[in-house]
């Protein structure tokens, strides 16, 4: 949720403290305030000590070799993630132990895991992989849904070395298909469906449609979501190209043994919007990223043995990768995995979940929370959420409110929560309580994780108590660059000052030293924590035959933290009629995905520019937002805001 200048005002005087229970405390990971500035001494160091926690074929020879905006971490060391997250627990007393609990939308769905039991499927995927020609380098699509299959395809992908690019399942057939020819694909996974609130969502359809303009794609692999092939009608499989993940599998030796990566090879490619019309694929590398995800998963997590961890995101996105697959299993938790959506077939199914498996940490993104305070208390309540000792979040800043909410009610008052600030192109958790160490303020992700420098500075690159938040010193999980693009990551990144990457998020320091991050600065619009440029939605309105010109910005929402707005101008002799914007939204859900539906629609005969034909945003989101116009004074043709305001308010659209 972003924050304007009066409500930080009174975020600045929350002062209500949480340190940690002594209970936790004592039990802790990391309970030693000294852990800052033990890093401080070397932080090279610091991450050295952790990464000698994993597993390594070779040592590294070098640390750190930091050509900004260019790192390289543990330079000439080899190691293998799958091997990290499977093998290492699989030789130990683990084995034999959960890894990961699948439960399906449908209630009387489960499947459980033990670490043997991945490892072996990981291995026979990977060998089926192999079989389809893929090799070390070879880059694997994979487009599921909430399914153990997603996560034993990317560890079959790391086991084998060859990066993959996950591509969430909600976005359309046309997004998925410019990833693929983005990072020239060789094979695609995925499924033939997936439930998303007791509808089957009919993937292989839209991969399928996505594959027609994929030159690169040799074969398709399809998973059948158990109903598989009787209940999604019309899954074709092309003779050649498509396999069943089940054929495939029931055919492969469980013998794999797992690829020697140098630290710095590719592990992935992710997808994130940035402020233009087209998508970064976000590069992360192995050693580095493995070191900082298993690091802060063990440490702000506080993992303990006898732990039932649960992160809610999909796979899809960031948190996904780092926060239930890699991080997670590289400490060989027991990890729940959830397919559904949170109110299916009731409001209280995440909780149903908790008391269930008693899960014990429990990870989630305030837009869920904020949805959970809606339905209200009577839904946890029917629940034993006792065991729950540990409770996170993640995706856009937390109002405090909800932050209460969340700490009462779902921690009955006495679990810690760790806010924790990151993004996709930091791989990990960056700023962060530490729930054995930090007294926690609702609302601020608090201090940078030892080891990170994290700083505000102004336009001219000096230090503020406002500003722009900056990582001021390389750390081993950063994104190495954007896939075939490296001028746009010096650009995007490296470019506002020297040697320091922008984050593009706002952010304030309050008097006890604490950072409050404020939201997106840039062209970026985080809608129920996801990231949505507005440029991908403004060229997917224009894309459409009758527009002219669009502009979007975001639009304050009680639940999502911010919606879509837009402001449309009509080729002339076209008339903005309601089917029309019925028409629009869907054009939007087609290009993009539904996670990109513009909630609002405006027709107007011309958009606020200034004199040199900038649109000027800001004056649209006031208008989005209902507050009074700010300074019109640059504008080409004050007019124009007043008119669009009115027409606004006549539609009662605020
Ligand atoms: C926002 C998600 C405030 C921020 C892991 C960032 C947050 C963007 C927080 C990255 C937080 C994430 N408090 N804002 N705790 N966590 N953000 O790449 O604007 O999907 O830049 O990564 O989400 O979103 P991304």
């Amino acid at each position: 949720m972003s924050r304007d200048g009066d409500a930080f005002d009174m975020l600045l005087t929350e002062d209500r403290r949480f340190p940690p229970p002594e209970g936790f405390r004592e039990r802790a990971v990391v309970s030693d305030p000294d852990v800052y500035e033990d890093a401080e001494r070397d932080f090279q160091e610091y991450w050295a000590a952790w990464a000698e926690e994993l597993d390594w074929f070779e040592p590294w020879h070098t640390v750190l070799e930091w050509t900004p905006p260019h790192a390289q971490w543990f330079l000439g060391g080899r190691l293998n993630v799958a091997y990290n997250c499977l093998d290492r627990h699989v030789n130990g007393p683990k084995r034999n132990q959960a890894a990961l609990i699948w439960e399906g939308e449908p209630q009387d769905e489960r499947r459980v895991y033990t670490y043997w039991d991945l490892h072996r499927e990981v291995c026979q995927f990977a060998n089926a992989l192999k079989g389809l020609g893929v090799g070390r380098g070879d880059r694997v699509a994979i487009y599921l849904p909430m399914i153990p299959e997603a996560a034993i395809a990317m560890l079959a992908c790391a086991r084998i070395g060859a990066p993959h690019s996950v591509v969430f399942g909600g976005f359309s057939p046309e997004s998925l298909g410019d990833r693929i020819n983005d990072a020239g694909a060789k094979v695609l996974i995925t499924a033939d469906g997936g439930y998303r609130r007791g509808q089957v969502l009919p993937l292989k359809a839209a991969a399928d449609k996505a594959m027609e303009n994929c030159p690169t794609i040799e074969h398709c692999v399809c998973v059948a979501r158990g109903f598989g092939l009787s209940k999604v009608s019309g899954v074709h499989m092309t003779g050649g190209r498509d396999h069943w993940y089940h054929d495939l599998i029931a055919d492969a030796s469980a013998d794999c043994p797992p690829e020697p990566m140098d630290s710095e090879d590719v592990l992935y490619i992710l997808y994130t919007s940035g402020t233009t019309g087209k998508p970064k694929g976000v590069v992360h590398h192995t050693g580095g990223y493995l070191t900082q995800v298993y690091a802060t998963t063990k440490v702000v997590f506080d993992l303990q043995d006898d732990d039932v961890y649960w992160c809610s995101a999909d796979v899809g996105w960031v948190t996904g990768h780092s926060y239930i697959v890699y991080g997670p299993l590289a400490n060989g938790a027991t990890v729940m995995m959830y397919e559904g959506a949170p109110d299916w077939p009731h409001r209280g199914r995440f909780w149903e979940i908790c008391e269930k498996y008693g899960v014990t940490v429990f990870y989630t993104a305030p837009t869920a929370i904020r949805a959970f305070m809606k339905w209200g208390e009577a839904f946890p309540d029917q629940y034993d959420l006792s065991k729950l000792r540990l409770l996170g979040t993640v995706g856009e800043p937390i109002n405090p409110e909800a932050w209460i909410w969340y700490h009462n009610v779902i921690g009955g008052g006495r679990c810690p929560i760790v806010d924790t600030w990151w993004q996709t192109e930091t791989g990990a958790i960056m700023i962060t309580p530490l729930p054995g160490v930090t007294a926690t303020t609702p609302g601020s992700a608090t201090l940078p994780f030892p080891g990170i420098e994290a700083k505000i500075l102004n336009d001219e690159g000096e230090e503020a108590d406002a500003g722009y938040l900056a990582l001021t010193r390389p750390w081993p999980s950063m994104i190495r660059t954007i896939w075939g693009d490296d001028q746009r990551f010096k650009d995007t990144y490296w470019s506002k000052w020297p040697d320091t990457y922008f984050t593009g998020d706002g952010a304030k320091r309050d008097g006890d030293g604490n950072l409050w991050v404020l939201g997106r600065v840039d062209d970026v619009l985080n809608v129920a924590g996801h990231r949505i440029g507005t440029m991908e939605v403004e060229s997917a309105l224009v894309d459409h035959p009758a527009v002219a010109e669009a502009a979007v910005v975001g639009k304050t929402h009680d639940v999502k933290g911010e919606s879509v707005a837009s402001f449309v101008t009509l080729k002339d002799g076209i008339e903005g009629t309601d089917e029309l914007v019925a028409e629009l939204k869907q054009h939007v859900v087609d290009k993009i995905g539904a996670i990109a539906r513009p909630e609002t629609v405006i027709f107007t005969g011309a958009l606020p520019k200034t004199r040199s034909g900038k649109i000027m945003r800001r004056l649209l989101r006031d208008i989005a937002d209902g507050r009074a116009v700010g300074d019109t004074t640059t504008l080409a043709d004050p007019e124009v805001v007043m008119s669009l305001k009115n027409r606004y308010e006549e539609e009662g659209k605020i």
